[in-house]
């Protein structure tokens, strides 16, 4: 297949054109490089374009022909979607139309869609399936609500078919050390507590000890980058051949509280890592866990990296390098 990934110098994006091209497919990738990095995208094609930019997003999607669109250039800070929304609806949704209605205009019918477990906002009930009330609770998570809608009209007017995949906690690397997280800032607790095991961070700050959970901190289900690009390519691959559009919880299944993370990164690095009470952090549900039977079941997908002890020995790979670590002399 032929492949087009927007957002494919990120997190997620870099892992999945790697996955894509090690599978046998052409990929080529977008990217604006404001979050991403250029030397992530270590296979397929690089075109350095923005998604406000139309006439950029013409020239790449007229210039042939594409099995499908793969979308993960969002702005993905919670709390800054809070501060400045009107830069998480200006890229998050109107950005995302631009490549819509390029889509459209190009006859490119498959889109799949960077979702999040932000769409449900508060739980009613744990795990969470896809029949959940959807309240979103802060406007990084609206952004994602309204095209999920904006995708079920455009699939009823323009026929334009579309998985939305809502990630739960993304985390880990590429097995080999090729490729891992690299936000700046950093706000997610893996990488955050390996900086600490590393000694690039003093400490890591728990963000609220009093929640009803057995240990007090935010119980997450934590789901390796691998995993869920595998859900990718097998979502791609029932819409070509389905052509249904869906939406998708992707968890797997178990949750991990703060603590239990930070227990894990210190056994797996085998160092001690601060910590550090402080306030709850405002919108943090207590717990996050997905019920994914359905993409298991309609996608035959199966997470390979469920444990979580293996979710952070491959992020603390990866950390060794920025730690200044990839070569322990002792
Ligand atoms: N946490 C800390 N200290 C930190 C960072 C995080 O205690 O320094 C805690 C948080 O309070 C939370 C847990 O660790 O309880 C996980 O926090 P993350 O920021 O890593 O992830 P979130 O669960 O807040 O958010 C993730 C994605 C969002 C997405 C959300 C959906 O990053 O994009 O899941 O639920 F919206």
């Amino acid at each position: 297949m032929r492949i087009l990934v927007v957002g494919g110098a990120g997190y997620i994006g870099s892992h999945m054109v790697k996955l894509l091209a090690d599978a046998g497919h052409d990929v080529v990738v977008v990217d604006n490089l404001t979050a991403g990095y250029r030397d992530a995208v270590i296979a397929g094609d690089f075109i350095q374009a923005d998604l406000a930019d139309r006439a950029s997003l013409d020239t790449v999607l007229g210039s042939g022909s594409f099995d499908g669109v793969m979308h993960f250039a969002s702005y993905i800070q919670v709390g800054e979607s809070v501060t400045a929304p009107a830069k998480y609806y200006q890229n998050n949704v109107a950005n995302t139309l631009n490549l819509l209605d390029a889509m459209v205009e190009y006859g490119i019918r498959n889109f799949i869609f960077s979702s999040t477990a932000a769409v449900f906002g508060e739980p009613d009930y744990i795990p969470l399936d896809e029949l959940h009330p959807k309240n979103p609770v802060n406007p990084y998570g609206r952004t994602k609500l309204m095209v999920e809608q904006i995708l079920k009209d455009y699939d009823t007017a323009y026929g334009l078919k579309s998985v939305c995949l809502r990630y739960f906690n993304a985390a880990g690397a590429h097995p080999e050390g090729l490729l891992g997280e690299r936000h700046d800032p950093e706000t997610h607790l893996i990488p955050l507590v390996l900086q600490a095991a590393s000694g690039r961070r003093d400490a890591i700050k728990v963000f609220g000890q009093d929640y009803p959970t057995p240990d007090g901190t935010c119980i997450r289900d934590y789901i390796h980058v691998m995993d869920l690009c595998d859900a990718h390519l097998l979502a791609l691959e029932k819409l070509i051949t389905h052509g249904k559009s869906e939406a998708f919880n992707l968890g797997n299944g178990n949750g991990f509280s703060v603590q239990e993370v930070i227990d894990t990164a210190e056994k797996v690095s085998g160092r001690e890592i601060p910590v550090i009470a402080a306030e709850r952090r405002s919108g943090d549900p207590a717990r996050l866990v997905a019920d994914s039977r359905k993409a298991r079941e309609l996608l035959g997908w199966e997470p390979h990296h469920a444990d979580l002890a293996q979710i952070v020995a491959h992020a603390w790979e990866w950390e060794k390098h920025f730690g200044g670590l990839a070569n322990p002399k002792s």
